[in-house]
């Protein structure tokens, strides 16, 4: 498969979808509570996204998968399966989401607190969502994938955590997953060369203690062998000619974002 180029007019479908799936997870934000199950805010984004949105939970049934969000609970790395298990005090969980609009697809996830976690907790969350931004910076036409998982594995390395490799980012559009991977560490000058119109996710997963990951015998979820905690933020990105846009960019983060620029 090789990289789509969006036309302006699959461009305006993307930043569509991308708003959509930011939109979720602003909606389902204030329902993160002590003693809610992950069935529950799973049954309140499908409803959102189908009777709202009017469009498509894209994770429904994709290569089996049960549900149509994922809920990646402390050590859960990622791809978690909703169930009824109910939150508690100090848990951080990742909820990402997909939605498919007018035949495109937009992805993006973020940790949320229940309580308040513990300092290394909110400590990995605040690295982790630091890393993604250090590389989404990198986006603009002649950047090099290699640069880009090159400035994240530095930066989560020098706080003291890990990048996960099994799992990384990908080319988004048509397809929820396209052509290329976007590995979250590399080297630099190595990889693909971005040009405008290409459309990608970034999604780090950072771990407090080792690397190194395991999948449980439900076939999907991904948790850290040592147990410690993990945490993901996840943006779908677009080239543009001077730079890139976030495409699914949610309110709280703005402020941030034009301070940076
Ligand atoms: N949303 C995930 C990603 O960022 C993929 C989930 S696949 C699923 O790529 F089947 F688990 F939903
Ligand atoms: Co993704
Ligand atoms: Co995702």
């Amino acid at each position: 498969m090789s990289i789509s180029i969006k036309t302006p007019d699959e461009v305006e479908k993307m930043r569509i979808a991308g708003c959509l799936a930011a939109e979720v997870l602003e909606m389902v934000g204030p329902h993160v509570e002590q003693g809610v199950t992950t069935d529950e805010l799973d049954r309140i984004c499908h409803d959102y996204i189908v009777n709202v949105q009017h469009a498509v939970p894209a994770p429904l049934n994709y290569r089996g998968f049960p549900k149509s969000i994922c809920t990646s609970v402390n050590h859960q790395v990622c791809h978690g399966i909703p169930g009824n298990k109910r939150l508690k005090k100090g848990d951080i969980v990742n909820i990402d989401i997909t939605v498919i609009k007018d035949g495109f697809h937009g992805d993006t996830s973020k940790m949320f607190f229940v309580g308040q976690p513990s300092i290394l907790a909110r400590r990995l969350c605040r690295v982790t969502q630091q890393a993604l931004r250090t590389g989404i910076e990198i986006v603009r036409p002649g950047a090099q994938l290699g640069d880009i998982g090159y400035a994240i594995q530095s930066y989560v390395e020098s706080q003291d955590c890990s990048v996960v490799r099994e799992y990384c980012g990908h080319g988004i559009g048509r397809e929820f997953h396209e052509d290329p991977q976007v590995l979250h560490y590399g080297s630099p000058g190595t990889g693909v060369v971005l040009q405008a119109g290409m459309c990608f996710t970034i999604e780090p997963m950072v771990n407090a203690g080792k690397r190194q990951v395991k999948l449980l015998p439900d076939g999907w979820t991904v948790v850290t062998k040592d147990r410690s905690l993990s945490a993901q933020y996840e943006h779908t990105v677009l080239v543009t000619e001077d730079g890139h846009d976030i495409l699914t960019l949610r309110g709280e983060e703005l402020a941030q974002v034009e301070a940076a620029s």
